[in-house]
């Protein structure tokens, strides 16, 4: 246990995590919770940089909220609250958009590519987007910042304006680290292999959602893409469908490449398939059980986000002071 060290990460409430997101980063978040102090957002503020609907922005809040507590991170390191239950992150964000350049904004891919996805929507929310993820993690003086590779630039942008905002006023805020998962990180579509499986594709057959039934799991991996030959061979290139099938099935049953071609020798696809979504299905469904039971009693699921927003809260709040009296703010007496 390093207590030393804060782990932030946030995720977004769009859609219900897959099993991509959860063998490359949910999983991961329950390991750090064994080592470090861990705070998890469900970041609900972000969201609304694309249009939500309200009823259906409070049902995917408490669904998403519910399967990260379901993965069993370490209760006693872990703070897992909604982020705008703690009202600090948008006047921190308002204090770090006075430390980000207009250039450095309209330099994130991300916003690029979601410009050009909502076309009818450019709002500056999305623009200063990675100004609220940067105050995310400062509030928390995290140290390490689990992400996908797709978020390394916010990352970057992350670390300079801590950098920037140091360079004023002295050792205010912590630069963070970016931590990148290795494996798992890149789980492709299983209607279409060239693409990441993406929460919110808007094709269901490409996605195994954590909340997908083990009907549903079984049958979208049997119906998966897979290619020419009949082999179950791992080679990305000439056989993206099938291996991208394996890694699945290698990270459910802990097996690697190696070791699964060896255990499908032989066999076609059709028992390989099948392996999978049992497999997958191993993994999700004690997860999706325990998640229904907290779904099951809103009110117990409520006031527990009320008490971790109060944990979250508690460490927010020393930063936010440091950073307002380092302004120049009038403290309010
Ligand atoms: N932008 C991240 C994503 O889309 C979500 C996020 C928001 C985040 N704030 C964060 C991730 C802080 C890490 C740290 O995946």
């Amino acid at each position: 246990m390093d207590p030393q060290k804060t782990v932030f990460s946030g995720i977004q409430p769009t859609a219900a995590p897959h099993i991509g997101n959860y063998l490359g980063a949910l999983k991961n978040y329950v390991e750090l919770s064994k080592i470090y102090r861990c705070v998890y957002s469900v970041v609900d503020l972000h969201s609304i940089t694309v249009r939500q609907d309200p009823e259906g922005l409070r049902r995917r809040v408490r669904e998403l909220y519910a399967l990260l507590l379901a993965c069993g991170p370490e209760p006693r390191n872990t703070v897992l609250y909604v982020q705008s239950h703690v009202p600090a992150h948008a006047e921190l964000c308002w204090i770090l958009n006075n430390f980000t350049m207009f250039g450095e904004l309209s330099r994130m891919t991300q916003f690029k590519d979601k410009s050009a996805k909502h076309a009818d929507n450019i709002n500056a929310g999305l623009f200063t987007y990675p100004v609220l993820q940067a105050a995310d993690i400062v509030l928390y003086g995290a140290d390490i910042v689990p992400i996908g590779e797709d978020q390394k630039q916010h990352l970057e942008l992350a670390r300079d304006i801590a950098i920037r905002f140091n360079g004023v006023y002295g050792e205010i805020l912590t630069v963070p680290e970016p931590l990148i998962p290795k494996l798992g990180g890149r789980i492709m579509s299983l209607a279409d292999p060239s693409h990441k499986m993406d929460k919110s594709d808007p094709n269901p057959a490409g996605v195994l959602s954590m909340l997908d039934d083990r009907d549903a799991i079984i049958k979208k991996c049997k119906r998966a893409v897979t290619d020419s030959g009949a082999e179950v061979r791992y080679d990305p290139v000439e056989k993206p469908g099938v291996s991208n099938l394996m890694t699945i099935y290698g990270l459910c049953v802990g097996k690697d490449m190696q070791a699964v071609e060896k255990e499908f020798a032989g066999q076609g696809y059709g028992a390989f398939k099948t392996a999978v979504g049992e497999a997958a299905d191993s993994v999700l469904s004690p997860i999706r059980a325990k998640a229904a039971e907290y779904i099951q009693t809103p009110a117990h699921l409520d006031k527990l986000m009320a008490e971790e927003a109060g944990r979250a809260e508690a460490i927010a709040e020393p930063v936010l002071r440091r950073v307002r009296d380092a302004i120049g703010f009038l403290p309010r007496k």
